[in-house]
Protein backbone atom coordinates (compact mmCIF):
# COMPACT_ATOMS: atom_id res chain seq x y z
CA UNK A 1 0.00 0.00 0.00
CA UNK A 2 1.20 3.14 -0.50
CA UNK A 3 0.49 6.70 1.28
CA UNK A 4 0.14 9.52 -0.50
CA UNK A 5 -0.06 12.89 1.03
CA UNK A 6 0.09 15.35 -2.14
CA UNK A 7 -2.84 15.91 -4.90
CA UNK A 8 -0.02 15.62 -7.53
CA UNK A 9 1.93 12.55 -6.84
CA UNK A 10 -1.80 10.92 -6.41
CA UNK A 11 -2.59 12.60 -10.03
CA UNK A 12 0.54 10.62 -11.08
CA UNK A 13 -0.70 7.21 -9.66
CA UNK A 14 -4.01 7.83 -11.43
CA UNK A 15 -2.62 8.35 -14.94
CA UNK A 16 -0.44 5.00 -14.37
CA UNK A 17 -3.71 3.09 -13.22
CA UNK A 18 -6.04 4.94 -16.49
CA UNK A 19 -4.49 2.67 -19.26
CA UNK A 20 -5.31 -0.51 -17.41
CA UNK A 21 -8.91 0.49 -16.95
CA UNK A 22 -9.36 -0.01 -13.56
CA UNK A 23 -12.45 1.27 -11.96
CA UNK A 24 -11.33 3.63 -8.77
CA UNK A 25 -12.88 2.98 -5.11
CA UNK A 26 -12.59 6.02 -2.75
CA UNK A 27 -13.44 5.40 0.70
CA UNK A 28 -13.55 8.99 2.81
CA UNK A 29 -12.75 8.68 6.50
CA UNK A 30 -11.37 11.06 9.04
CA UNK A 31 -9.10 8.43 10.48
CA UNK A 32 -9.02 6.38 14.07
CA UNK A 33 -10.17 3.32 11.70
CA UNK A 34 -12.29 0.69 13.36
CA UNK A 35 -14.09 -2.61 11.86
CA UNK A 36 -16.62 -0.55 10.31
CA UNK A 37 -14.23 1.39 8.47
CA UNK A 38 -12.90 -1.71 7.13
CA UNK A 39 -16.48 -3.57 6.04
CA UNK A 40 -16.32 -0.34 4.01
CA UNK A 41 -12.71 -0.76 2.37
CA UNK A 42 -14.11 -4.71 2.23
CA UNK A 43 -17.26 -3.15 0.43
CA UNK A 44 -15.28 -1.05 -2.27
CA UNK A 45 -12.79 -3.80 -2.95
CA UNK A 46 -15.49 -5.70 -4.30
CA UNK A 47 -16.64 -2.85 -6.46
CA UNK A 48 -13.61 -1.74 -7.71
CA UNK A 49 -10.23 -3.02 -8.32
CA UNK A 50 -8.08 0.19 -7.19
CA UNK A 51 -8.84 1.21 -3.62
CA UNK A 52 -7.90 4.41 -2.24
CA UNK A 53 -8.90 5.46 1.50
CA UNK A 54 -8.46 8.90 2.82
CA UNK A 55 -7.75 9.99 6.04
CA UNK A 56 -8.15 13.79 6.64
CA UNK A 57 -9.45 15.29 10.15
CA UNK A 58 -11.55 17.82 8.08
CA UNK A 59 -11.46 21.39 10.16
CA UNK A 60 -14.52 22.65 8.39
CA UNK A 61 -17.33 20.11 9.07
CA UNK A 62 -16.35 20.96 12.99
CA UNK A 63 -18.00 24.15 15.13
CA UNK A 64 -15.82 25.96 17.12
CA UNK A 65 -16.59 24.33 20.12
CA UNK A 66 -16.50 20.99 18.74
CA UNK A 67 -14.09 17.85 19.09
CA UNK A 68 -11.67 18.86 16.26
CA UNK A 69 -8.69 19.56 18.36
CA UNK A 70 -9.63 15.92 20.65
CA UNK A 71 -10.57 14.05 17.51
CA UNK A 72 -8.36 11.21 17.73
CA UNK A 73 -5.61 11.06 14.88
CA UNK A 74 -3.99 7.44 14.93
CA UNK A 75 -2.76 7.44 11.24
CA UNK A 76 0.61 4.90 11.61
CA UNK A 77 -2.10 2.06 13.20
CA UNK A 78 -4.98 3.36 10.53
CA UNK A 79 -1.69 2.06 7.64
CA UNK A 80 -1.29 -0.68 9.24
CA UNK A 81 -4.83 -1.46 8.99
CA UNK A 82 -5.52 -0.30 5.76
CA UNK A 83 -2.43 -2.52 4.74
CA UNK A 84 -3.54 -5.46 5.97
CA UNK A 85 -7.36 -4.97 4.79
CA UNK A 86 -5.69 -4.92 1.00
CA UNK A 87 -6.17 -0.48 0.06
CA UNK A 88 -4.00 0.37 -2.37
CA UNK A 89 -3.43 4.05 -1.30
CA UNK A 90 -3.79 5.86 1.78
CA UNK A 91 -4.11 9.06 0.67
CA UNK A 92 -3.46 11.81 4.05
CA UNK A 93 -3.17 15.36 2.82
CA UNK A 94 -2.45 18.17 5.76
CA UNK A 95 -5.02 21.26 5.11
CA UNK A 96 -3.50 23.16 2.75
CA UNK A 97 -3.68 20.14 0.23
CA UNK A 98 -7.11 20.16 0.63
CA UNK A 99 -7.47 24.23 1.05
CA UNK A 100 -4.87 25.72 -0.74
CA UNK A 101 -6.52 29.44 -0.62
CA UNK A 102 -6.86 29.40 3.34
CA UNK A 103 -9.56 27.45 4.85
CA UNK A 104 -11.13 31.37 5.51
CA UNK A 105 -10.69 32.05 1.58
CA UNK A 106 -11.96 28.93 0.45
CA UNK A 107 -14.69 27.60 -1.54
CA UNK A 108 -17.95 26.18 0.21
CA UNK A 109 -20.49 23.32 -1.53
CA UNK A 110 -23.74 23.61 0.18
CA UNK A 111 -26.61 21.14 -0.44
CA UNK A 112 -29.34 23.55 0.74
CA UNK A 113 -32.38 22.79 3.32
CA UNK A 114 -31.91 19.41 4.09
CA UNK A 115 -28.10 20.68 5.27
CA UNK A 116 -30.06 22.90 8.44
CA UNK A 117 -32.51 19.65 9.45
CA UNK A 118 -31.84 17.13 11.30
CA UNK A 119 -27.92 17.25 12.29
CA UNK A 120 -27.37 20.36 10.90
CA UNK A 121 -30.00 22.42 13.15
CA UNK A 122 -27.59 20.96 16.46
CA UNK A 123 -24.74 21.72 14.23
CA UNK A 124 -24.86 24.66 11.74
CA UNK A 125 -22.52 24.37 8.78
CA UNK A 126 -21.63 20.64 9.38
CA UNK A 127 -22.64 19.64 6.07
CA UNK A 128 -21.44 22.64 4.08
CA UNK A 129 -17.83 21.29 5.51
CA UNK A 130 -18.50 17.74 4.76
CA UNK A 131 -19.80 18.27 1.20
CA UNK A 132 -16.94 20.68 0.59
CA UNK A 133 -14.70 18.03 1.52
CA UNK A 134 -15.96 15.44 -0.06
CA UNK A 135 -16.42 17.16 -3.30
CA UNK A 136 -12.77 18.02 -3.21
CA UNK A 137 -11.61 14.44 -2.64
CA UNK A 138 -13.23 13.69 -5.63
CA UNK A 139 -11.60 15.84 -7.74
CA UNK A 140 -8.94 15.32 -6.46
CA UNK A 141 -9.36 10.84 -6.65
CA UNK A 142 -11.53 10.82 -9.80
CA UNK A 143 -13.09 7.62 -7.72
CA UNK A 144 -15.63 5.73 -10.33
CA UNK A 145 -17.43 5.31 -6.80
CA UNK A 146 -17.10 6.13 -3.16
CA UNK A 147 -18.40 4.10 -0.26
CA UNK A 148 -19.71 5.77 2.95
CA UNK A 149 -20.91 4.01 6.09
CA UNK A 150 -24.64 3.88 6.79
CA UNK A 151 -24.48 4.88 10.03
CA UNK A 152 -24.33 8.39 8.86
CA UNK A 153 -27.92 8.58 6.72
CA UNK A 154 -28.31 12.31 6.33
CA UNK A 155 -24.68 12.78 5.36
CA UNK A 156 -24.80 10.39 2.69
CA UNK A 157 -28.14 11.44 1.27
CA UNK A 158 -26.86 14.73 1.27
CA UNK A 159 -23.99 13.84 -0.93
CA UNK A 160 -26.10 11.83 -3.52
CA UNK A 161 -28.11 14.95 -3.79
CA UNK A 162 -24.65 16.82 -4.23
CA UNK A 163 -23.62 14.21 -6.90
CA UNK A 164 -26.83 14.71 -8.49
CA UNK A 165 -26.73 18.60 -8.33
CA UNK A 166 -23.40 18.87 -9.62
CA UNK A 167 -23.43 16.00 -11.86
CA UNK A 168 -20.43 14.82 -10.49
CA UNK A 169 -19.37 10.97 -12.16
CA UNK A 170 -19.42 9.14 -9.35
CA UNK A 171 -21.62 6.52 -8.33
CA UNK A 172 -22.27 6.56 -4.24
CA UNK A 173 -22.49 3.12 -1.92
CA UNK A 174 -23.79 2.93 1.45
CA UNK A 175 -22.03 0.30 3.53
CA UNK A 176 -23.62 -1.15 6.51
CA UNK A 177 -23.57 0.21 10.24
CA UNK A 178 -21.06 -2.08 12.24
CA UNK A 179 -22.28 -2.55 15.46
CA UNK A 180 -20.46 -3.98 19.15
CA UNK A 181 -22.13 -6.87 20.57
CA UNK A 182 -24.67 -4.77 22.31
CA UNK A 183 -26.06 -2.67 19.54
CA UNK A 184 -23.99 0.53 19.97
CA UNK A 185 -23.29 1.69 16.57
CA UNK A 186 -19.07 1.92 15.97
CA UNK A 187 -17.97 5.55 15.95
CA UNK A 188 -14.77 6.72 16.57
CA UNK A 189 -16.27 8.89 19.17
CA UNK A 190 -17.02 5.97 21.37
CA UNK A 191 -13.28 5.80 22.23
CA UNK A 192 -14.41 9.14 24.35
CA UNK A 193 -16.90 6.51 26.19
CA UNK A 194 -16.19 5.24 29.67
CA UNK A 195 -17.86 1.53 29.87
CA UNK A 196 -20.58 2.19 31.80
CA UNK A 197 -21.48 4.93 28.94
CA UNK A 198 -20.57 2.60 26.42
CA UNK A 199 -23.46 -0.04 28.07
CA UNK A 200 -25.99 2.72 28.87
CA UNK A 201 -25.60 4.27 25.07
CA UNK A 202 -27.26 0.60 23.90
CA UNK A 203 -30.27 2.34 24.68
CA UNK A 204 -30.26 4.37 21.35
CA UNK A 205 -30.62 1.35 19.13
CA UNK A 206 -32.50 -0.13 21.46
CA UNK A 207 -34.92 2.26 20.91
CA UNK A 208 -34.39 2.66 17.15
CA UNK A 209 -35.04 -1.06 17.21
CA UNK A 210 -38.40 -0.42 19.39
CA UNK A 211 -39.99 2.07 16.66
CA UNK A 212 -38.88 -0.17 13.94
CA UNK A 213 -40.88 -2.92 15.40
CA UNK A 214 -44.23 -0.68 16.07
CA UNK A 215 -44.03 0.68 12.27
CA UNK A 216 -43.79 -2.92 11.32
CA UNK A 217 -46.98 -3.71 13.54
CA UNK A 218 -48.83 -0.89 11.42
CA UNK A 219 -48.35 1.88 13.88
CA UNK A 220 -48.18 5.48 12.36
CA UNK A 221 -48.55 7.75 14.89
CA UNK A 222 -45.06 9.07 14.05
CA UNK A 223 -44.72 11.93 16.51
CA UNK A 224 -45.79 9.56 19.78
CA UNK A 225 -43.41 6.44 18.10
CA UNK A 226 -40.76 9.41 18.12
CA UNK A 227 -41.31 10.60 21.79
CA UNK A 228 -41.70 7.27 23.61
CA UNK A 229 -37.92 6.89 21.69
CA UNK A 230 -36.84 9.66 23.70
CA UNK A 231 -38.44 8.44 26.83
CA UNK A 232 -36.37 5.37 26.46
CA UNK A 233 -33.56 6.64 25.44
CA UNK A 234 -33.71 9.73 28.79
CA UNK A 235 -34.51 7.02 30.69
CA UNK A 236 -31.41 5.42 30.68
CA UNK A 237 -29.57 8.74 31.01
CA UNK A 238 -28.87 10.42 27.89
CA UNK A 239 -30.07 13.26 26.80
CA UNK A 240 -32.36 12.97 23.30
CA UNK A 241 -31.77 15.75 20.58
CA UNK A 242 -34.03 14.16 17.67
CA UNK A 243 -35.79 10.98 17.24
CA UNK A 244 -37.16 11.63 14.22
CA UNK A 245 -39.09 9.08 11.36
CA UNK A 246 -38.67 10.19 7.82
CA UNK A 247 -38.75 8.81 4.69
CA UNK A 248 -35.50 6.83 3.64
CA UNK A 249 -34.93 8.54 0.45
CA UNK A 250 -34.68 12.20 0.71
CA UNK A 251 -35.49 12.70 4.72
CA UNK A 252 -38.83 14.57 4.06
CA UNK A 253 -41.68 13.87 6.81
CA UNK A 254 -43.56 10.55 5.75
CA UNK A 255 -46.69 9.97 4.65
CA UNK A 256 -48.88 7.23 6.25
CA UNK A 257 -48.78 5.34 2.62
CA UNK A 258 -45.06 5.71 2.81
CA UNK A 259 -43.15 2.01 2.87
CA UNK A 260 -39.35 3.06 3.05
CA UNK A 261 -38.60 4.47 6.20
CA UNK A 262 -35.42 5.67 8.33
CA UNK A 263 -35.41 6.17 11.97
CA UNK A 264 -32.82 8.82 12.79
CA UNK A 265 -31.79 9.67 16.31
CA UNK A 266 -29.36 11.71 18.15
CA UNK A 267 -28.45 11.76 21.97
CA UNK A 268 -25.81 12.82 24.11
CA UNK A 269 -24.12 10.60 26.45
CA UNK A 270 -22.19 12.72 28.67
CA UNK A 271 -20.25 15.08 26.70
CA UNK A 272 -20.14 12.65 23.66
CA UNK A 273 -23.16 13.29 20.67
CA UNK A 274 -23.77 10.14 19.18
CA UNK A 275 -26.12 9.57 16.13
CA UNK A 276 -27.45 6.15 14.84
CA UNK A 277 -30.39 5.17 12.56
CA UNK A 278 -32.44 1.96 11.20
CA UNK A 279 -34.09 1.89 7.70
CA UNK A 280 -37.16 0.14 8.03
CA UNK A 281 -38.75 -1.51 4.96
CA UNK A 282 -42.48 -1.90 5.14
CA UNK A 283 -45.19 -3.97 2.68
CA UNK A 284 -46.05 -1.97 -0.35
O1 LIG B 1 -18.09 10.52 7.58
C1 LIG B 1 -16.95 11.02 7.76
O2 LIG B 1 -16.05 10.44 8.35
C2 LIG B 1 -16.69 12.43 7.24
O3 LIG B 1 -17.81 13.24 7.36
C3 LIG B 1 -16.17 12.45 5.80
C4 LIG B 1 -17.19 11.89 4.82
C5 LIG B 1 -14.89 11.63 5.71
C6 LIG B 1 -15.85 13.88 5.37
O4 LIG B 1 -14.89 14.47 6.17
Amino acid sequence: MKRIDTAEELRALLAEWHPEGDRIALVPTMGNLHKGHLSLVELAKENAERVIVSVFVNPTQFAPDEDYERYPRTLDKDALRLSRAGADVLFAPAAEVIYPNGIAQATTVTVPDLSAELEGESRPGHFAGVTSVVCRLFNICHPNLAVFGQKDFQQYVILKRMVKDLHLPVQLIAGPTARDNNGLALSSRNGFLNKDQQINAAVIYQALCAVTTMLEDGDRDFTALEHSAAEQIAAAGLEPDYISVRDADDLSLPSEGSTHLVVLAAACCGTVRLIDNVVVELPV
